[in-house]
């Protein structure tokens, strides 16, 4: 199954597809480009209705545009994830608009480079209100609402970075630490409540993120690209749509006894 937008609706007639998520509300952060947007389309092809975040109002709109003439919900916020705002609005949007969150996926992020004495404190705060205090506004708007339905799920993007220090990703790799605490802490508190919540860990993607990409040249991605490729035990970066999947995974019931994990997915990288 392809994770494009041109896929949505195609693969929605294809029988063989499980239909995990009908019915089932679902708020995706950092939708426009990337590994969200490959979760929003996998999503849709499997029935969900969606609450869609991204500070990016253009690509945001194009690829709601995209999803509601395929036949899907969606409702959108634009808004930058670190505000507290942006996180009542949307689920306050998917309680309004379909009575329920059953499944949250914390996923926006940015991933400043450089080694500590490199950070200056506007990037190191920056990268924590982007990538950890978001998800903190996210999960504590959401979880009221899944302690009164008595069930939730919550999935949260972190990062090899978050296990084990990458060179020259110091506050990326504090930042992703915490999500994964975060994420841990909250399987521990509310686990008894009906809801779980994992992480999953993306190893290195052949796609650069987009941040990333206004400070690299396309030869520098090339360079990249050709230096982990062999580091890899499977020869090969990892793609935005492998890493929507194993995110599917996890926000589904087909991962129903799985709570406080980290779900590697990194080729083996970290093995
Ligand atoms: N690409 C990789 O190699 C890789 C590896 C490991 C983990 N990840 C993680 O996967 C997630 C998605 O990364 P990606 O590769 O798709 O990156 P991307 O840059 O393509 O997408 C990130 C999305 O988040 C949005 N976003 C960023 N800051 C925001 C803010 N303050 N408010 C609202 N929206 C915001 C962007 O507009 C964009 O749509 C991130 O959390 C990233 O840390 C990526």
């Amino acid at each position: 199954m392809k994770a494009t937008a041109e896929t949505v609706g195609k693969e929605q007639k294809n029988r063989r597809i499980k239909m995990r998520f009908s019915t089932k509300s679902v708020v995706v952060t950092g939708v426009a480009s990337g590994l969200g947007r490959a979760i929003a389309c996998l999503l849709a092809n499997e029935g969900a209705k969606l609450v869609l975040v991204d500070r990016a109002r253009e690509q945001l709109e194009e690829l709601t545009a995209i999803l509601r003439n395929s036949g899907t919900e969606v409702g959108e916020v634009v808004g930058d994830v670190s505000e507290e705002a942006t996180s009542r609005r949307a689920i306050a949007l998917a309680k309004s608009q379909y009575g329920s969150i059953d499944v949250l996926i914390n996923n926006a992020g940015i991933n400043p480079t450089g080694a500590i004495a490199e950070t200056d404190p506007s990037t190191w705060q920056r990268a924590l209100d982007v990538n950890l205090k978001s998800a903190y506004l996210f999960c504590r708007e959401a979880i009221p609402h899944m302690v009164e339905a008595g069930k939730g799920v919550i999935v949260n993007t972190a990062s090899i970075a978050g296990q084990r220090a990458s060179t020259a990703e110091s506050v990326y790799g504090v930042s992703k630490a915490g999500l994964i605490m975060l994420t841990r802490t909250i399987a521990r508190d509310y686990g008894s409540k009906g809801i779980r919540a994992n992480a999953i860990c993306p190893g290195v993607l052949e796609s650069v993120m987009a941040d990333r990409l206004t400070r690299m040249s396309p030869d520098q991605v090339a360079a990249r690209d050709q230096r982990f490729a062999p580091t890899v035990p499977l020869g090969r970066l990892g793609t935005y749509e492998e890493i929507a999947k194993a995110t599917l995974f996890l926000a589904s019931e087909d991962a129903s006894y799985v709570n406080g994990a980290q779900l590697t997915v990194d080729g083996g990288l970290t093995a």
